[in-house]
Order: C-alpha cells, then sequence, then structure tokens
C-alpha cells in the first residue's frame, strides 16, 4: 500500500501556497509535515487526502488516481480534522456507537459493536468510555476524533495537528498510539504539527517552507541535513536562506533520490 504525490501545486487568491510537492507513504509508516506557521501543512493534507485536491500534480493510491477515484477510495482515508466535532454531551462509547450506526449502516450490528469495542481498546478509551465528552481531558478528547475515523478502519489516516494543546505527556503518548496503529494494521498515518518533540518516533519527516518541499527522509538525518544539534533549532535554521534555494538544493540531494524518486 502506497501514497504517492507528485508535483503537487496549490494555488489560493492568487498566490501559489504549494510549489511542486513531491510525497510518498508506504504501508507501516507515520509520517509528520512539520514547517512554521502558515508554511502549507494542512494545505498539503487537504490535498494528499483528496479532500481538498491540488490544482495541478496527482496524488495515487496503491498507483490509482486518487482525485478521478475518489469516490471509490475515500472510503480506505479517514481524516482528523484540528477541531474537535464530537458531540460534548455524549458519552464515549455513545459517540463511537452513534458514528458506527451513521458510517457502517451496511455492516451487521454485532460487527459493528466489535468495531467500537475495538477502537476503545486501540486509543486506550476504557477507562473514559463511560463519561461525557465535555469532561474529557483535550488529549482523551482527541483520542475519541481519532476513534470515530478508525471505526472505518481505514488504510490512511490524516491528523491535523492532532497533538497541539496537549501537555508533552499526552503529546508523545497521543504520537504511540499513531506508532502503533501504523505497526499493528500496517496502516499509513500523516500528522502535521509544529511541535519539535516526539519526531523519533516518525519513520518519515516531511518539512515544508513557504509552500517548498525543503526536507523529506528518515528522522535520524534531519539534524545533519540542516547542520543544527538540536530539532528546536531547524525553524531559525530555515530563515538562513530563501526559500526557493532550500527546495532547489533539497531536490538536487541524495535524499529526494532515495525517498521521494
Ligand atoms: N483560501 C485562501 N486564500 C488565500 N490564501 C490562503 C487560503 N487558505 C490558506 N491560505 C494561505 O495559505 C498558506 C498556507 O496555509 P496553511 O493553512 O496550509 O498553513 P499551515 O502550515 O497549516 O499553518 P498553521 O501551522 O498555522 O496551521 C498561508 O499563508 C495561508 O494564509
Ligand atoms: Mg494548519
Amino acid at each position: 500500500m502506497s501514497l504517492v504525490g507528485r508535483k503537487i501545486r496549490v494555488e489560493l487568491g492568487g498566490k501559489t501556497i504549494l510549489h511542486n510537492i513531491d510525497f510518498r507513504a508506504n504501508a507501516g509508516q507515520l509520517i509528520g509535515i512539520l514547517g512554521p506557521s502558515g508554511c502549507g501543512k494542512s494545505t498539503l493534507l487537504g490535498a494528499l487526502s483528496g479532500f481538498r485536491p491540488a490544482g495541478a500534480g496527482n496524488v495515487s493510491y496503491q498507483g490509482q488516481d486518487l482525485y478521478a477515484n475518489f469516490e471509490n477510495l475515500k472510503r480506505n482515508i479517514g481524516f482528523v480534522p484540528q477541531d474537535d466535532i464530537v458531540p460534548l454531551a455524549l458519552r464515549v462509547e455513545r459517540v463511537l456507537e452513534y458514528t458506527a450506526e451513521l458510517r457502517l449502516f451496511d455492516i451487521a450490528p454485532e460487527v459493528r459493536r466489535a468495531r467500537v469495542e475495538r477502537v476503545i481498546t486501540k486509543l486506550g478509551l476504557a477507562k473514559s468510555r463511560a463519561q461525557r465528552v465535555s469532561s474529557l481531558s483535550g488529549g482523551q478528547r482527541k483520542r475519541v476524533s481519532v476513534g470515530v475515523e478508525l471505526l472505518s478502519e481505514p488504510t490512511i489516516l490524516f491528523a491535523d495537528e492532532p497533538t497541539s494543546g496537549l501537555d508533552p505527556a499526552l503529546e508523545r503518548s497521543l504520537t504511540e498510539s499513531f506508532a502503533k496503529l501504523t505497526q499493528d494494521d500496517a496502516s499509513i498515518v500523516i500528522v502535521t504539527t509544529h511541535i519539535m518533540t516526539s519526531l523519533d518516533l516518525l519513520d518519515r519527516v516531511c518539512v515544508l517552507y513557504e509552500g517548498r518541499l525543503v526536507y523529506f527522509g528518515p528522522v535520524n538525518e534531519l539534524k545533519a541535513y540542516f547542520t543544527v544539534d538540536d530539532y528546536v533549532h531547524i525553524y531559525a535554521r530555515l530563515q538562513a536562506k530563501p526559500a526557493e534555494q532550500w527546495r532547489s538544493e533539497f531536490i538536487k540531494s541524495t535524499l529526494y533520490a532515495t525517498y521521494l524518486k
């Protein structure tokens, strides 16, 4: 299973928001899209997921054109928006049951119930299953939002800043859950973040800067590529060169040849 983006270009309001971005995700990978605020992370997530298609370039899911076959392929794709949209007044298990009834109406009730139980277990929601969403911590609430998307057992899950607003411990534990999902189910999880912690849990890191792809590759080459001794210095380092220069240098790098060609 794979998701490949080629020369993804997005223009909005007469401005180029994404400049020919290449991307590749393989089964079992947890991928982080990083970069300063406004660099185009959410826009790229929309383009890769097919929910907000790019104006130019293409995305292929298992070799099939995602945009042309979106109606068929979208059931394989889960998308967790940045703002939680789960009903606050309901208890956790009711949220999952209701969503399962709505989205999986053609599946036998006992299979649906089994899916709800699996999601509760996978996301560590057993203890809070009878709690109302309104009384959950931010981290638990985010887990419910993720759980809602997992009910349909997507092969690719997208999440826009799932860990923003969480304290470092909750941030790490949610990222660990994503890593476990990719390992257990050989699925792909693609998250955006501008937080530079928990990077070690990612299989691939994609760094955007002013709408350009300036890094794509494993985490352990990130510091050397940007010649920094700590991940937190990468954003400052980016400002040392124009975005277009970072982009053209990256395209000539062995990273590009190894991980994106
Ligand atoms: N409808 C639009 N019209 C014009 N420009 C837009 C539109 N939507 C987004 N943009 C611009 O596109 C750029 C990228 O936006 P995007 O939301 O993808 O960034 P981001 O990296 O997700 O930022 P953040 O970290 O703040 O979430 C920003 O400069 C934004 O102002
Ligand atoms: Mg965003």
